[in-house]
């Protein structure tokens, strides 16, 4: 890994996803989790305020990246909750079968490769009953947009540490096994419009 995606991609991200506008979007699914939870994609620890201190156990976040690792550190004292951190990426995941209550993915399921292997090891460490809640940025249903977010897929691959920007986030969720219990899709209020389709749902494995 080198300091681009090191270094730079971890101070970025939490320069960006910090913005009041990101924080309103996780608060509002973060509500919803309970018990032990596991977060993938933990990132600079920007989740750490909004989880409900009083439905939450423990956090397990599961981070591959180093430098998002030392940020998320910092974060640690503002939890009311133990929260342990583990090196790993979600297509292969070092957890014992059965173990979490919730599994919450804020703009991870972007990022992960083949996204089916990492869906298939979120229902095989969720609790029977447990939750997959996520929020992601996915395909727009504006056919003009979703042309251009194809188009540029590889760029942002390219720049933005493998992260897509075409995938139908509804569909790519029932097809890895999940009963999709709620969602909510709606364009943010970001900038760059290639990005503001979003994908809010609650979801089980079938
Ligand atoms: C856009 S950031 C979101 C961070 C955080 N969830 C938030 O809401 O602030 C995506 C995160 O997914 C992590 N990531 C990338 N590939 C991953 C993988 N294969 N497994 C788990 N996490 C991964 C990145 O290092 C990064 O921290």
């Amino acid at each position: 890994m080198g300091p681009y995606t090191e270094r730079f991609l971890p101070w970025f991200m939490e320069k960006v996803l910090s913005l009041p506008v990101y924080r309103e979007q996780r608060r509002e699914i973060l509500r919803l989790s309970s018990g032990r939870v596991l977060e993938i994609g933990f990132g600079f620890g920007g989740t750490l305020t909004e989880y409900p201190g009083a439905q939450v156990r423990e956090v397990v976040a599961l981070e591959p990246n180093p430098g998002m690792v030392r940020r998320a550190r910092r974060t640690l004292a503002l939890a009311p909750f133990p929260v342990r951190f583990v090196r790993g990426v979600a297509e292969s995941m070092p957890f014992r079968p059965g173990v979490f209550d919730t599994v919450v993915s804020n703009w991870t399921l972007c990022s992960l490769d083949p996204l089916s292997d990492a869906l298939r090891e979120i229902r095989r460490v969720l609790v029977p009953g447990g939750r997959l809640l996520f929020l992601e940025h996915g395909l727009s249903e504006d056919p003009a947009l979703a042309r251009w977010q194809r188009l540029l897929t590889p760029v942002q691959r390219f720049l933005a540490d493998g992260c897509r920007l075409d995938l139908d986030m509804e569909a790519v969720v029932r097809s890895g096994g999940f009963l999709i219990e709620s969602i909510e899709r709606y364009e943010s209020r970001l900038p760059l419009r290639v990005l503001r389709q979003m994908y809010r749902g609650v979801a089980r494995p079938a």
